[in-house]
């Protein structure tokens, strides 16, 4: 379908390294076959911007890449990082530059058990398991201030500071909140007070400043109980809102908890519009099986279908779940990670014939 007042959207598109690049274009074959029955297309622009870049120029993106990244409405980035280029390198050099010059403040990970994946955990596809973390995006533990001293002398040392700003951690808490009066109206905050006695007590303070007498069902946990209860029983959380390290850790335990890293997506946002977010799934390259065409793609689909939603499309990204589920539990298509045989190729093919089967006439 296509008509005169079609919406256009501009994504930037990262593959970046690795299997990055085998995802990035089937999930860009679903988002075009969606838009083509939902009244909305895609213009990409790609950039090659990865570790090879890197080897090749010294950078991960040239100099003026945050520049031409801002032209977009949105990013759609793959996986970048490499054998030989250190990962502080690949990170630094343009996944962390990106989060923060365009105010990526929440990174929002959904765990959610598709139908047709098996967890490791036992009765969960009985249950079912859908919560949302909300990660912190920018600032926390990941911060440039600190040091080496005395290197490679016995009084060798090293130092890291996190980073916790009013601003940084209210906007974050008042994001999750938000997000879960609309959701079941329970929020858990990942906390460690206990043991880091300056940053964490601020943390709670904040968090009880802005949900005292709220209507909300508000619990703190201390990170490591709540990694023992993501795993013992995962159904009472919700929405659970974490600084930049704990939901890290705690998104790849929950992405294992509903099946396979290769199915996690995430988006990081600018709530406020004002920059272009990015869409990403949580897995890395996995150069052990790059090259081989067997990665899951859909974790890159799925951080496509929440693109759709950022974008204002909730019936496009309800659709490519919707394929994508009848993918697995219907036909039975899976990929390796999954315990299947399907190779990306396959899987994409059975999720795009099934977006076509379910397309509005
Ligand atoms: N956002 C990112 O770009 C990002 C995130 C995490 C790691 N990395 C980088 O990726 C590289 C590899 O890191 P890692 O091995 O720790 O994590 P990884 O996520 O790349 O791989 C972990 C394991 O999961 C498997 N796996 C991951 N995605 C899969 C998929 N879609 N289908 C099937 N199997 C999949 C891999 O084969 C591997 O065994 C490193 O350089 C790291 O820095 C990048």
């Amino acid at each position: 379908m296509s008509t005169a007042a079609q919406q256009v959207h501009r994504i930037a598109v990262i593959p970046g390294d690795g299997i990055g690049t085998e995802v990035v274009p089937p999930a860009q074959r679903v988002l075009e076959a969606v838009g083509r029955t939902h009244g909305f297309s895609f213009a990409w622009t790609e950039f090659p911007w990865s570790c090879e870049h890197y080897a090749r120029t010294g950078a991960m993106m040239p100099e003026d890449g945050l520049e031409q990244l801002a032209q977009h409405d949105q990013i759609f980035l793959g996986a970048v990082g490499y054998p030989g280029v250190p990962d502080h390198v690949s990170l630094w050099g343009l996944l962390i530059p990106i989060r923060r010059a365009f105010s990526q403040y929440v990174n929002l990970r959904p765990v959610r058990l598709l139908r047709g994946i098996s967890s490791p955990l036992r009765g969960l596809e009985e249950t079912g398991l859908d919560l949302v973390v909300v990660r912190e995006n920018s600032e926390g533990e990941y911060s440039e201030i600190g040091g080496r001293f005395n290197r490679g002398t016995p009084h060798e040392m090293a130092l890291q500071q996190s980073v916790f700003t009013r601003r940084g951690v209210e906007r974050v808490m008042r994001y999750a909140m938000e997000l879960a009066r609309s959701r079941d109206g329970r929020l858990t905050s990942a906390t460690k007070s206990n043991g880091i006695i300056h940053t964490m007590p601020f943390w709670d303070e904040v968090l009880h400043e802005l949900t005292d007498g709220t209507e909300l069902e508000v619990a703190s946990v201390h990170i490591d109980a709540l990694a023992a209860q993501f795993v013992l029983d995962p159904g009472r959380f919700d929405v659970v809102v974490a600084s930049n390290l704990f939901g890290d850790i705690l998104t790849d335990l929950g992405a294992a908890v509903v099946g396979s890293i290769g199915i996690a997506p995430s988006a990081n946002l600018d709530p406020s519009g004002e920059h272009p977010s990015m869409f990403e799934p949580v897995h890395g390259s996995a150069p052990d099986i790059a090259g081989q065409g067997v990665a899951n793609p859909v974790g890159q689909i799925w951080s496509g279908a929440m693109m759709l939603d950022h974008l204002g499309h909730p019936a496009a990204a309800a659709a490519v779940l919707d394929a994508v589920e009848r993918t697995l539990a219907d036909d039975g298509v899976r990929t390796r990670d999954l315990g299947g045989t399907a190779d990306t190729e396959t899987i994409t093919a059975a999720i795009l014939e099934n977006l076509e089967r379910s397309a509005p006439a």
